[in-house]
């Protein structure tokens, strides 16, 4: 049910000391000082007469020194009794606030203040869909999009994010204007595609009034929408004649004023009975399931990767509640109400919701669905796919830690012993169990605060040259904390590493007993070994920088050789080879597992070239890693991440920005990238070492 015309109220503020005097949008640039107050007011009481003949206006009194208190739009948002009051981003407008407060104190109201640093500017960033269905709310210049929660919770309702990025459109209200019966009014090109697919799936192609840049840049979506009168700075006749067909008359009075502050019809008033809420049932297909996450929501921002992947994935939520930590180490708690288009979409986010740690809550969880395998090799169709994280099941009312943890994998139970594990697809036996669905699974995220601090300065994003210095210290630090555990470090490394003269050091960090396994392909170890026999790699000798004649043969040569002693060790027993990586390996007993590809020559004895034995390989040497380091082998490393479980440390060094992003970007904050030449790092690496070890024999 909608209010009546005959209770509507606005709020208006005479432009008594209106005045461009500072510049915080576009449109201000240039006017500073520039308008006409006598106009100004004109334009202003023209637009109270047209809105008093329909409604009743209120007015909050005019302050010298606050000139853009004139646009009420931006008080806070009003729905009945409650008002959320703005915190205005710029500093020239936070003085506003306390005017409007005492205004809505005065009238009763209750005013709810939003936590400390979050933006939100009012009815400006925030509009009720007129049917009163839901809200649409702006964010990406002045409100922050974490207000949203807050105005769910506060109102009650369902909030549609809306991503500006047209800085002339700084507000959604200044390109946004719902309508009655469903109309809306807007300026496609202030908003990204995820947005504009948001509005798209809910408002149907009948019920959308598109704009263009001419009536854009008129404010035209600045409009006051009462019943089917539209009342608006200025619209092109193409617009009028379009809302006219629509159903609606189009009230123009000139606000150009108002313009040159970034403002017209909708930014001067605030509309302060807006639509009651409709409460029929929504739509079927739309599902809801309530979800909760723990944790360091705010600080870690996950509460924000939540809200953009809700979003991002066309559902929205709605949060029930949310009590934030007092102290640093206290966690904070959500439930949200995430509402999907269908029962599907929603299953989907929540898988990856579930993937960031988000939980169905225990008094909403029934046990894992499962559903059994018919066909060898072959999960059901809806299993769920794991993820790094550990995992836990309920499996008859107990959660059951799921064993052997890695990403892409199904989860098969054993109902009878209580048991669960990830299963690759092709290992899916028929007759066995998998779990399907979302229901009765939860990832565990919580780390301790302290372990995550240790690698937190790395991990915080991809590293800059200037930074990589840095990053080897902290490298060189937990490498040798590692050993000197009995820890377990590996590398995964592609050939790049001899190229760039990096083998030496990697040798020096095996034989001085850093590393605990090598992975790598067929090329690493060709490479290394034609360095060893001939002093090139790929026929380019290292030292002089120069092509030696003849030298594209050494590594078929080398390869033969290999072959011809029946592999690496007996290469080593037979006094042939006396130096490199894989000559360290085999007499530190340093066990390594190079996996096979098309592209390789030979292969040597070892190269396996049976690709499901050799992820076999690297998932044996991965087993109780706590440490990897990725040097510049694209192919390798994305394999080793997707069998590695969450809390393995990984350093990815590589050249390539793209490939660091793609390898550290696990979500995980033990993943640090660093982009660099592969032997630097190696030579950075390992003079770190023994600065390290020379520090210690000091002391
Ligand atoms: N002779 C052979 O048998 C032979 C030769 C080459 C490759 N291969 C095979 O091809 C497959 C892929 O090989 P791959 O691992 O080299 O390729 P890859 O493309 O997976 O990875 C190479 C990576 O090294 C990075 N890189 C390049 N220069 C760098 C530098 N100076 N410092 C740091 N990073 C740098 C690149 O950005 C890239 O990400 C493997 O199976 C390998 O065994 C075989």
């Amino acid at each position: 049910m909608t209010t009546g015309t005959n209770t509507l109220r606005y709020l208006m503020c005479p432009p008594t000391h209106y005045e461009v005097d500072y510049i915080i949008n576009p449109w201000m640039e240039g006017n500073v000082h520039r308008s006409s107050r006598e106009r100004a007011v004109e334009q202003w009481e023209a637009l109270r007469q047209i809105l008093g003949s329909i409604a009743d206006v209120g007015l909050v009194e005019a302050q010298m020194g606050v000139p853009d208190l004139v646009f009420t739009a931006n008080a806070g948002l009003v729905l009945g009794q409650n008002v959320v009051l703005s915190r205005f981003f710029h500093p020239e407008r936070q003085a506003e606030e306390p005017y409007f407060r005492a205004w809505f104190e005065s009238q009763g109201y209750t005013v709810y203040d939003l936590p400390s640093k979050l933006t939100f500017e009012g009815a400006g960033d925030a509009l009720f869909d007129r049917e009163g269905r839901w809200l649409w709310a702006g964010y990406g210049f002045r409100s922050a999009l974490e207000s949203h929660p807050f105005l769910a919770k506060y109102f009650d309702i369902e909030v549609l994010s809306l991503r500006l990025i047209d800085s002339r459109f700084y507000h959604l209200d200044t390109c946004f204007c719902p309508l009655a019966e469903g109309y809306l009014l807007y300026y496609p090109a202030a908003f990204n595609d995820i947005s504009n697919r948001l509005i798209e799936a809910r408002v149907s192609p009948d019920k959308r009034i598109t704009i263009g840049e001419p009536d854009a840049v008129y404010f035209a979506c600045n409009a006051v929408n009462v019943e089917r009168t539209v009342i608006v700075n200025r619209v092109t006749a193409e617009l009028r004649s379009r809302l006219e067909g629509c159903g609606f008359s189009v009230r123009e009075t000139p606000l150009d004023e108002f313009l040159k502050a970034g403002g017209a019809a909708k930014c001067l008033t605030l509309r302060l009975t807006e639509p009651v809420r409709n409460l029929e049932m929504p739509p079927v297909q739309v599902a809801t399931r309530l979800v909760e996450l723990r944790g360091h929501l705010l600080d870690s921002g996950m509460m924000t990767e939540v809200m953009d992947l809700v979003l991002k994935n066309g559902a929205s939520f709605q949060i029930q509640d949310f009590t934030v930590g007092t102290r640093r180490q206290d966690a904070s708690v959500a439930r949200l109400l995430v509402t999907g288009t269908t029962a599907e979409g929603l299953e989907g986010v929540l898988t990856e919701l579930i993937d960031r740690g988000a939980v169905l809550p225990e008094d909403a969880t029934a046990d894992a669905e499962l559903q059994t395998v018919s066909q060898f090799g072959v999960a059901p169709q809806e299993f769920f796919v794991t993820n790094i994280y550990p995992t836990e099941v309920r499996i008859g009312g107990r959660w059951v830690r799921v064993d052997n943890q890695r990403m892409d994998g199904a989860i098969v139970v054993d109902p009878v012993h209580l048991s669960a594990r990830c299963a690759l697809l092709r290992d899916v036996q028929v007759g066995e169990q998998v779990v399907c669905g979302v229901e009765g699974i939860r990832t565990l995220h919580q780390k301790k605060h302290q372990e995550r601090e240790e690698f937190t300065f790395m991990g915080s994003g991809v590293s800059s040259e200037r930074r990589v210095e840095l990053v080897v210290e902290q490298v060189a630090w937990q490498l040798r904390r590692t050993r000197e555990r009995g820890g377990k470090t590996i590398v995964v490394a592609g050939p790049v590493v001899i190229h760039t003269g990096g083998g030496g050091h990697l040798a020096t960090l095996i034989r001085e007993g850093y590393i605990k396994a090598l992975l790598g392909g067929n090329a690493i170890a060709v490479h290394d070994l034609e360095q060893a026999f001939h002093g090139t790699s790929l026929g380019v000798d290292l030292q002089r920088g120069v092509s030696v004649q003849g030298g594209h043969r050494h590594h078929l040569k080398t390869i033969n050789l290999i072959r011809a002693c029946g592999g690496i060790a007996q290469a080593v027993e037979q006094g042939l080879l006396r130096s490199g990586i894989f000559y360290e390996c085999v007499r530190k007993e340093i066990p390594f597992a190079l996996a096979g590809s098309i592209r390789d020559d030979g292969p040597l004895p070892e190269t396996q070239m049976d690709l499901l034995k050799a992820q076999t390989e690297y998932a044996e040497l991965i087993e109780g890693a706590e440490m990897i380091l990725m040097l510049s082998s694209m192919l390798h490393s994305i394999g080793v991440g997707n069998m590695t479980p969450a809390g393995v440390k990984m350093v990815c060094v590589d050249i390539n920005p793209a490939v660091v992003t793609k390898l550290a970007d696990r979500g995980s904050v033990e993943s640090v990238g660093v982009v660099t030449d592969v032997g630097l790092f190696l030579s950075l690496l390992v003079r770190q070492l023994h600065h390290l070890e020379g520090d210690s024999s000091a002391a």
